[in-house]
């Protein structure tokens, strides 16, 4: 069996929503201290939608093919429902990895939850 499913390297090979927003309403950074890996996440949010979501991901190929399917699975849903996005239903939807490399798509959660407290800290100074 292949050690990484077709879904894993589509995304890898295809990142979608990669990029910055420059006017992003919630940046979130976060990185693996063992890996060194980095990803940084940008939300831009209307009426408590997620309208865009973009990522830059300086690491491994499961962590640019988690930050890849995760952006995919929040882009257009509520607030609410992103912050319940689990890693484990990011490797799912990437048809699983690796054992270890479900840290590569913690790392996608991670990002994800930060840009949303950066989100949520910047409403509540408005
Ligand atoms: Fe660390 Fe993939 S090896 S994020």
């Amino acid at each position: 069996m292949a050690l990484y499913s077709e879904k894993v390297m589509d995304h890898f090979r295809n990142p979608r929503n990669v990029g910055i927003i420059e006017d992003a309403d919630g940046v979130g950074e976060v990185g693996n201290a063992k890996c060194g890996d980095i990803m940084k996440m940008y939300l831009k949010i209307e009426d408590d939608i997620i309208k865009d979501v973009k990522f830059e991901t300086f690491g491994c190929g499961s962590a640019i093919a988690s930050s890849s399917m995760a952006t995919e699975l929040i882009k257009g849903k509520p607030v609410s429902e992103a912050r319940q996005l689990t890693n484990k239903a990011v490797a799912e939807a990437l048809d699983g990895l690796p054992d270890y490399k479900m840290h590569c798509s913690v790392l996608a959660q991670e990002a994800i939850e930060s840009a949303l407290q950066d989100y949520e800290s910047k409403k509540e100074q408005k």
